[in-house]
């Protein structure tokens, strides 16, 4: 007999009203694999892309699934059970991963659930002194910060340029983050500055004094200073928001630096940044429990912290998308199962 949990199913493309909590088959464990039971998960928004269907790419390029399917890439839990291949892990143990990403980013990989099939290699041990919530929010936006400005630890085809992206040196460098309040970029924030970079954030003013907090040397409210405007000469941009007019950061960069577009699509000035012999780069973010496992450190003695925007149980789902919905997320949204 079939195994059954609750889950929230997607069983069309639409807004978050689609999102709904019903009974759903536990997942088959692979051999490799590792049944985790879900405490928390976070929202990162190609889970809200996926729900509308990738309406945004063109229609050659969106998804055509078999539904219901299930979203969420980032989870914290309990092993329930291993794979037969899995030695690294055992029942009991507290976890956190991202799953299947960005293998599963068109069909759905399966975290907003009771239980969730991971990888082994996609899954690291939940860093101590952090609780379910915290470990969580973090896998998406901590890999994305780790695999542009720390390592990006594979080799996989990188779908955004004909070369891989390399992190640059950042000790003694002047880093901007721009919409560094978010998931990427307060991680972003703090990861350059533990490499020794100085950073100036740039983010709404709501996220002021939380960026300060986490060690931003300058702040600049994008509502009311273009960041273009009264910046120069910096290293490296990690632009985190992306959408129109990314060149702009161009004219804060020194000849010879680098600007790191997270949200790659739509930049158009390759030309005008070789003129100034700027570098231009993105990547892909891809699941790693290796990494996981070496960024968790951070979290573990809280040289790193993860900021919770919000928390909503696992059945309100839909809330807490409608809370996406609304923009100016500081940190993360976090559904619940504890
Ligand atoms: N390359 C990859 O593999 C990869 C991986 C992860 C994410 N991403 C992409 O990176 C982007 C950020 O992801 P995320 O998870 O950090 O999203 P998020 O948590 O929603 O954060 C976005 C942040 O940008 C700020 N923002 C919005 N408009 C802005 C503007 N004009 N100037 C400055 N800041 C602005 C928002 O808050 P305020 O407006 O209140 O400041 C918010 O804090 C998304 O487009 C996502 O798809 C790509």
């Amino acid at each position: 007999m079939t195994e059954m949990m609750k889950a929230v199913q997607l069983h069309a493309f639409g807004g978050p009203e689609n999102l709904l909590y019903e009974d759903a088959p536990r997942p088959h464990v692979g051999n490799d694999d590792v049944l985790v039971h879900m405490q928390a998960a976070s929202l990162n928004p190609p889970d809200w892309y996926l729900r509308d269907g990738f309406r945004t790419l063109p229609p050659e390029w969106r998804p055509d699934p078999v539904f219901p399917l299930i979203l969420g890439t980032d989870v914290s839990g309990i092993v329930a059970a291993v794979g037969k291949n899995v030695t690294a892990f055992r029942p009991g143990d507290d976890v956190y991963s991202m799953v299947r990403f960005p293998e599963k980013v068109m069909t759905g990989s399966g975290a907003y659930a009771e239980y969730v099939s991971v990888p082994a290699s996609e899954l690291a041990l939940k860093p101590q002194g952090i609780g379910h919530v915290e470990a969580a929010a973090a896998p998406m936006s901590l890999l994305t910060a780790w695999q542009f400005l720390v390592d990006t630890g594979h080799d996989a085809v990188n779908p955004f340029q004909p070369f891989p992206h390399k992190a640059e040196p950042l000790k003694g460098r002047t880093v901007l983050v721009n919409g560094a309040g978010g998931g990427v970029g307060h991680l972003a924030v703090q990861i350059a500055r533990w490499k020794g970079a100085k950073v100036i954030a740039v983010a709404s003013s709501h996220h002021e004094a939380l960026l300060r907090e986490l060690g931003a040397d300058e702040f600049i409210d994008y509502t009311t200073t273009a960041a273009e405007e009264v910046v120069n000469n910096v290293d490296l941009v990690l632009d985190a928001v992306g959408g129109a007019h990314m060149e702009r950061f161009l004219r804060c960069i020194k000849p010879g630096g680098a600007l790191f577009l997270v949200n790659p699509l739509g930049f158009s000035a390759r030309d005008e940044a070789a003129q100034k012999a700027i570098t231009v780069s993105s990547t892909q973010v891809r699941s790693s429990g290796a990494q996981l496992n070496e960024a968790g450190r951070l979290l573990e003695n809280g040289l790193v912290r993860v900021v919770i925007d919000s928390t909503y149980p696992l059945a309100q789902a839909c809330a807490a998308h409608q809370r996406a919905a609304m923009g100016g997320i500081q940190g993360k949204i976090v559904l619940t199962n504890l």
